[in-house]
């Protein structure tokens, strides 16, 4: 088989249709319908156990759903399985390869498991951004290092739609950056990218279009900006290195701040003449700040407001503090 190249054009490149999946009486994705458009980063943005592996293993033909239809470059994902995977790129969750074989070796081999004549390996080792780690071995790599090498052996076959499945979980910040700018390579380059995260500032950066899951449903989709503009119902003021007076005074004109850390205040504030109202008041009672934030709910906060939940542990409890 020669690998293909680019040459879909529909504008949709992923159909799902009244998607469910079942294990046994848990329902891990519950009647979720999307689309996907060509070249468009495509996120699921949801916490642990939302049902963000599954749907993509399904599409990636590897688990089969209980009940709905799901297509991929128009091809039905449990009819033409064969001719899907060779279109495709995965990044599974957790990626881990063979210790002691080097970035190169592996980049080889697995273009040859796919029987790919015409990888292109220094090009992929450069847009994975491991010119200078190519002789490393696997297990001498840094997390970074290692999701970008999975990055890369996604993209042998030259796939049209590439899936990554949570491609910085555990990264530090800015091993997590790098993977963001290999990401931004590929929507360059012109691919679909299929992205799970937990991490709203990723979903936010990257993503064209956001689904948030929770629970195995759809709870909103649409761009970062369209998503926090249609829940945007509210305005965060954060007042900085605050005088002690200043909590209650806010609090007993009715509105309920909370402590952003221990030197700064944030209150949800539903009209923008609030800002004034509480700035005046602040003036009048000679209660002093720094410095003043008044801003839009970003997509975390409104991953709240939309689930009750956060989509980390621990965000809940700083959220509220
Ligand atoms: N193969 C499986 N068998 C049984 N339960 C599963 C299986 N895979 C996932 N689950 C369960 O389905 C739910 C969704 O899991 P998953 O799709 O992995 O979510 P996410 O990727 O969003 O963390 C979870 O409750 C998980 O424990
Ligand atoms: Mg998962």
């Amino acid at each position: 088989m020669t690998c293909p190249a680019m040459t879909e054009d529909a504008e949709h490149v992923i159909h799902v249709e009244r998607l469910t999946k079942r294990y046994g009486n848990l329902l891990a994705v519950n009647d979720i319908s999307f689309t996907v458009r060509k070249g468009e980063v495509f996120a699921f943005l949801g916490p642990n156990g939302a049902g963000k592996t599954t749907t993509v293993e399904i599409i990636e033909t590897i688990r089969a759903p209980t009940s709905g239809t799901v297509s991929l470059l128009g091809m039905d994902v449990t009819k033409q399985k064969r001719n899907i995977v060779r279109r495709i790129g995965v990044l599974p969750q957790g990626f881990t390869s063979f210790d002691r074989i080097t970035v190169r070796e592996t980049i080889h081999y697995y273009s040859r498991l796919f029987n790919c004549r015409n990888t292109d390996v220094d090009g992929l080792i450069e847009l994975a951004n491991l010119t200078d780690r190519s002789k490393e071995q696997f297990n001498n790599l840094s997390g970074g290092l290692k999701q970008r090498l999975g990055i890369a052996i996604a993209l042998v076959n030259n796939p049209e739609v590439v899936f990554l499945d949570e491609p910085t979980t555990g990264l530090d910040p800015r091993a997590r950056r790098e993977v963001w700018d290999v990401l931004l390579g590929l929507k360059k380059k012109g691919k679909t990218v299929f992205l799970t995260t937990h991490y709203m500032d990723e979903a936010e950066l990257l993503a064209d279009t956001v689904a948030i899951i929770s629970k195995g449903s759809i709870v909103a989709m649409g761009s970062p900006m369209a998503l926090i503009e249609s829940n945007a119902d509210y305005l965060v003021l954060t007042l900085q290195s605050v005088h002690e007076i200043v909590f209650g005074i806010v609090q007993q004109m009715g509105f309920e701040p909370a402590h952003a850390n221990h030197k700064n205040i944030t209150v949800r504030l539903e009209h923008q003449d609030d800002v004034r109202t509480i700035l005046n008041a602040l003036k009048d009672a000679g209660a002093s700040f720094l410095s003043l934030d008044v801003r839009k709910p970003n997509l975390e906060e409104v991953f709240l407001k939309l689930t009750g939940a956060a989509l980390r542990e621990g965000l809940a409890e700083e959220a509220a503090q």
